[in-house]
């Protein structure tokens, strides 16, 4: 039976890239590792909380001692999440693809012989931190997003806190400079409704540690 400050406590986290398929053996993804949102997971789970872990195809195994729930793309993920509903909070650290694919194939494309590349038509994703944040009914206590930037991060993260809707978003400089993108390293930014807090550079494990107590604070 778990123990500490978040036993009995259900918490949800989105992890990991999306895949957006283009045909049965292709596909449009992005870069990230999962890394950020399975430290977060774990820092969780050992400060007692039952985790539901929703990841798409990550390059990081997820931790021991959570529900994990696979999925693949954006609008999987957001049918996996309110599926997983309630919970007390939910902290989105999701790379999720912005757009899919409207015309992928059933077949694995051929070229044509004619030269001419396939044309491709995209439609946007499902906001699913917004969409959850913005729920009338079974809102989590604390919804928290992340915000990956390279310019003027606390203006643009302040805007995006208002904008989703979320209680906090945990920002970063993604910008190369940093060596923050790939790195083992943070440096984080929490805006929450009492304004900005930077925290010192760090492991990306001591700051999802930090975040988890900052959570299981919240949530007391
Ligand atoms: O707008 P942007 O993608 O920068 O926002 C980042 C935050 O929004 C992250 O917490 C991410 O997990 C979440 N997000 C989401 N669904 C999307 C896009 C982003 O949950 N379709």
């Amino acid at each position: 039976r778990a123990t500490g400050p978040l036993a009995g406590r259900h918490v949800l986290v989105t992890s990991g890239p999306t895949h957006e398929p283009i045909d049965p053996v292709r596909y449009i993804a992005n870069r990230s590792s999962g890394a950020q949102g399975t430290a977060l997971a774990a820092a969780l789970r050992d400060l007692g909380a039952h985790i539901t872990f929703v990841t798409g195809p990550a390059s990081v195994p997820p931790p021991q001692g959570v529900t994990v729930v696979k999925v693949e793309t954006a609008r999987e993920m957001l049918a996996a999440v309110e599926a997983a509903l309630p919970a007390e909070a939910a902290v989105f650290a999701a790379a999720v693809a912005d757009w899919r694919v409207t015309n992928a194939a059933e077949r694995k494309m051929k070229k044509d012989g004619s030269g001419t590349p396939p044309a491709l038509s995209f439609a946007e994703n499902p906001d699913i931190l917004a969409t959850i944040s913005q729920r009338a009914e079974g809102r989590p206590r604390l919804v928290v997003g992340f915000a990956a930037e390279t310019d003027d991060v606390i203006a643009h993260a302040t805007a995006k806190r208002a904008r989703k809707g979320c209680d906090w978003i945990v920002a970063n400089d993604v910008s190369p400079a940093t060596g923050i993108m790939g790195g083992s390293e943070n440096a984080v930014t929490v805006l929450t409704a009492e304004g900005a807090e930077t925290w010192p550079r760090m492991a990306k494990d001591a700051v999802a540690r930090r975040l988890a107590a900052r959570i299981a604070e919240a949530l007391a």
